[in-house]
């Protein structure tokens, strides 16, 4: 198959899932909008469609709660058979609930680092100018709604907030969660997808009794962040924060809007996030688990999105790359493995090579790394890990997720982001 095969391909998978007004992660599996899916869709279609690229993001922009919240999904009302359906939120509780349903929780916030790049090809100062208002009370919500410690470090109360649901980061948090009752529900993700491809039931359990908690307190920030079970600051999500707020910045300068505010955030994450989160011992980026006032020592690939967001120093990224993603044991590709990048260390016990965020490859991840590499001068590793991902794509299809070892697709097919993607990161050989 040539490259130019895999693009048209890629078109007709963003195509397929095309709902009118909004793109489905995937035909099936994911029937609605979801926050940082969303971003990454408009990435790849402002390569082949640009008003339908800002179509997606006005989508996404419907259903911003009234202070300030891009919730993790939005549902426009489409029918479907995804558990959770938009009732089982009642987020009509919160006096600040848009009035399409959502989900009451958030998702990484890409968008702002989309909208910048997406400008800086197709320059559209309208276009910007309508869309920053509300990235700007999303980001505010970020840094104040869900700042616990006045570090500006913003706080997950859910593992979906994080978009990597089961990963093994949050194994410890959720052995101290005992869900007293659970509201009767059953699960439709293994409808589509084998189960030894989706989160344990015991994890899922705790996403539900989640939920159920946050309804209970209608959603009310100060509440959420007094008395959710869950309670995290992950590198992850502060990383991408942290590099969408740079690029916030740089949408208000050529909007000629004042920044001091933005600057604010970013002054202090620079000043907090090495001490949060650098363990000078392992050489990695741990969260911290707020209510037990503890890191949490387990090694993924989050470790790596720091220096998407150029946080670590000359010498942390040193450590992170020499020491780790190059290690044939924890990241590189050796033996069994073929692919780079396992979402989590094969030297962490809680390893699955198939199961959604315990171990597979993920084009996200991939794509993240790679850029965070070019920003410190790895160019010639970026090129490996985008070449590699390109191959898997053109090999195994648009897969939400690959296993490392042999290549093959796991998850949805026709997945939204993957096609994206490649969209995107061949685009970068330009
Ligand atoms: C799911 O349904 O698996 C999603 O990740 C939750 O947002």
């Amino acid at each position: 198959m040539t490259t130019v095969s895999l693009l048209d391909r890629a078109i007709s998978v963003l195509r397929l899932n095309d709902a009118g007004m909004f793109t489905k992660p995937g035909p099936h599996q994911y029937p609605h909008q979801w926050n940082w899916d969303s971003a990454l869709i408009a990435l790849g279609l402002s390569h082949f469609d640009l008003p339908r690229a800002h179509l997606e993001i006005r989508s996404l922009l419907s259903g911003q709660w009234q202070d300030g919240m891009i919730p993790s999904v939005v549902y426009h009302s489409m029918p479907s058979d995804y558990f959770p359906p938009s009732q089982f939120w009642q987020i009509e509780n919160s006096p600040s609930a848009p009035p399409v349903p959502t989900t009451g929780i958030t998702q990484p916030p890409l968008l702002a680092t989309v909208v910048r790049r997406i400008d800086s090809r197709h320059p559209n100062p309208d276009f910007v100018r309508e869309v920053y208002p509300s990235l700007l009370r999303w980001h505010r919500w970020m840094h104040t709604a869900r700042d616990i410690d006045d570090s500006a470090l913003a706080c997950i109360i859910h593992p979906w907030e994080s978009g990597t649901d089961d990963s093994p980061r949050w194994l410890r948090l959720f052995e101290a969660i005992q869900p007293e009752a659970l509201p009767e529900f059953r699960r439709g993700d293994t409808r589509y997808v084998a189960a030894a491809e989706r989160p344990n039931r015991s994890e899922y359990e705790r996403f539900i009794y989640l939920i159920d908690v946050f309804r209970k307190l209608n959603y009310a920030p100060t509440a959420l962040l007094a008395h959710s079970p869950f309670l995290a600051q992950d590198v992850l999500f502060n990383a991408i924060l942290f590099r969408a707020d740079e690029d916030l910045r740089a949408l208000g300068v050529s909007l000629g809007e004042p920044t001091g505010e933005i600057d604010g955030w970013l002054d202090r994450v620079q000043g907090n996030f090495n001490t949060r989160f650098w363990d000078e011992g392992a050489g990695l980026y741990y969260d911290y688990d707020v209510r037990s006032g503890n890191p949490i020592p387990v090694n993924t690939a989050a470790t790596f999105l720091p220096l998407f967001a150029g946080l670590p120093s000359r010498e942390q990224a040193q450590r992170l790359v020499e020491g780790h993603l190059l290690n044939p044991v924890e990241y590189a590709p050796s033996g069994q493995v073929r692919h780079w990048v396992t979402t989590t260390a094969r030297t962490e016990p809680t390893w699955e090579p198939r199961r959604y965020w315990r171990g597979p490859v993920w084009v996200i991840m991939n794509w993240f790394i790679a850029e965070g590499l070019r920003r410190y001068g790895y160019d010639g590793l970026a090129e490996t890990i985008r070449q590699d991902t390109l191959g898997l794509i053109e090999t195994s299809g648009f897969r939400e997720y690959y296993d490392a070892r042999d290549g093959s697709g796991c998850g949805s097919d026709d997945f939204s982001w993957s096609a994206a993607l490649a969209l995107e990161m061949s685009h970068d050989s330009k």
